[in-house]
């Protein structure tokens, strides 16, 4: 680069937590009207990085300049003072106040009376006009959807004066025209002159939007790259520390599972309003993936069978006898879901790893036969070593694990049940390269023994590798099944966007 003083320069930043050293002397540079993609497995130190730079956590080592000054905020309000503003991979909104109190909340502009209601008024209209969000201010943010609250966030992030914007994975529930939609936000900012920071682990975003990519491992910077002279192939090696074909497990098996009967049969089953006309059957060793759009009915189709809403047509069968689950009764009966939701639905906070990984266990088992410590332990201990979960200390508290960390340890949660049915709702979401590679095989490895799952993934590559069959959904409605022999992109693209 040139001379001049970057708009933001972190020299040797240095952080550590109890038994990790979770950033080791990183350097970091940003330049006016740069789109910088910051890249990395799943506890490499990406978030870390952004929190120390916004004052979450204090560095024990380097320095900080903005436009050649010096900084050290002491918390998020300071660091938007100095021209940072943040949205944080665990979107932080309150649920119970509306749009227009979320994006203006703690920075209300004010009259002789108070609060300035029209103006709040004004300016979230103008926040929301910049993500390009259609909802109403007044609503609820605990009753707009997940996509919808992050770009709440962002439009948060937005109102104020910023000159370093600072996105870690905020793509992760929006779909494609919503993607569309925010990178031309981000366009815009960046013409504007902004500086743009963009944790993500999808790479075909960073091909398209970014200008250069920084990839830490272990804490520690590998090297940053003009995003058009990095082939992709590269940038997975750098990513993982090792060639990106060696993740390739070969070509998956053919799925055929004969001489089964189906132990789950689905008639046109649904719920008005919800999803319906859901016609499927499920053998043992079967993967039945699930594709549509955001708000096709996949999500809705998982928690009916779940029990978590209850069915008003059709309907289904379990072991020839049909069925009328509440989740405690899926439990038992060998069902579990996995929320892809993991800060509303899934983590408990404040509780271990180990704890938080045994807890359906101690459901199954009700409570008056606690699940002694060992046998915790030992639980615990089998699926972090299968799921490959970083730190591998379970005793350690669910909340300091990295994102995509804590998405494995809910995985292994319901792995340690050994359900025969397991329906995954985005378990790869958040999750790097490598472990999607880690959870997909593992998926195959256990169809191999005879468990059957529902995957439900909006990357449509991983629902063409694992399954035996593919479910499209359209409107709330199933529309059509695809065999895995027929299974590939086109096909599926071609009936998920057909028009009838
Ligand atoms: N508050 C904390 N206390 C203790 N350890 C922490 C804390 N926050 C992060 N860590 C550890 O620091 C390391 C880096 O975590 P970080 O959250 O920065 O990863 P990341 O690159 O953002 O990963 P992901 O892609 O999964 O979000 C991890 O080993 C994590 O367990
Ligand atoms: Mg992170």
């Amino acid at each position: 680069m040139s001379e001049s003083t970057p708009l933001l320069h972190l020299q040797g930043i240095d952080k550590r937590f109890p038994g990790v050293h979770a950033l080791k002397g990183i350097d970091f540079e940003l330049e006016t009207e740069e789109i910088h993609a910051l890249l990395g497995e799943n506890g490499a130190g990406k978030s870390t990085l952004i929190k120390v730079l916004t004052g979450v956590h204090a560095a024990d080592g380097g320095s900080i300049c903005i436009e050649g000054r010096q900084i050290a905020p002491r918390n998020p309000n300071e660091a938007v003072t100095f021209g940072i503003s943040t949205v944080y991979q665990e979107v932080n909104l309150a649920p119970n106040l509306s749009v227009a109190e979320n994006i203006c909340l703690g920075r209300e502009p004010r009259n002789v009376f108070g609060i300035d209601w029209r103006a709040v008024g004004e300016r979230t209209k103008s926040a929301l006009n910049r993500v390009g969000l259609r909802v109403d201010p007044q609503r609820l943010v605990g009753d707009i959807s997940i996509a919808e609250q992050q770009l709440v966030a962002i439009a948060r992030a937005l109102d104020v004066e910023a000159k370093v914007l600072i996105l870690d994975e905020p793509t992760s529930s929006l779909d494609q025209d919503e993607v569309a939609q925010l990178f031309a936000t981000l366009r815009r900012l960046r013409e504007e002159g902004m500086g743009i920071i963009f944790v993500t682990h999808f790479l075909d975003q960073v091909y398209e939007i970014s200008d250069r990519i920084t990839v830490l491992r272990n804490g520690e910077r590998i090297g940053t790259f003009q995003t058009d002279e990095l082939p992709r192939i590269e940038l997975v090696s750098h990513m993982i520390g090792r060639s990106a074909e060696s993740l390739e497990h070969g070509a998956m098996a053919s799925h055929e599972v004969s001489g089964h009967e189906p132990f789950l049969t689905v008639t046109n089953f649904g719920k008005r309003g919800s999803v319906q006309d859901l016609n499927f059957e499920i053998r043992s060793g079967e993967v039945i993936g699930l594709a549509g759009l955001l708000g096709s009915g996949r999500t809705e189709t998982a928690r009916l069978l779940f029990g978590i809403d209850h069915g008003t047509e059709g309907g289904y069968q379990l072991d020839n006898r049909s069925a009328h689950l509440t989740p405690r009764s899926a439990i038992s009966r060998g069902v579990g879901l996995n929320v892809e939701d993991r800060k509303a639905e899934g983590i408990f906070p404040g509780l271990s790893i180990r704890e938080n990984m045994v807890v359906v266990a101690q459901v199954k088992r009700r409570w008056w036969q606690r699940i002694s410590t060992a046998e915790q332990k030992q639980v615990a201990d089998e699926y972090v070593s299968a799921l490959q979960l970083q730190p591998p200390n379970t005793d350690r508290n669910i909340e300091n694990l990295s994102g995509g960390n804590q998405q494995k340890a809910l995985l292994g949660r319901w792995l340690a049940v050994e359900p025969r049915l397991l329906l995954l709702d985005e378990p790869t979401r958040g999750i790097d390269i490598g472990a999607k590679f880690e959870i997909m095989a593992l998926v195959e490895r256990l169809r191999l023994e005879g468990k059957s799952f529902v995957f439900i993934s909006s990357e449509l590559s991983e629902v063409i590798r694992v399954s035996s069959r593919i479910v499209v959904l359209r409107d709330r409605r199933a529309v059509t099944t695809i065999s895995r022999a027929e299974a590939n992109e086109e096909a599926v693209v071609a009936a998920i966007a057909k028009h009838e």
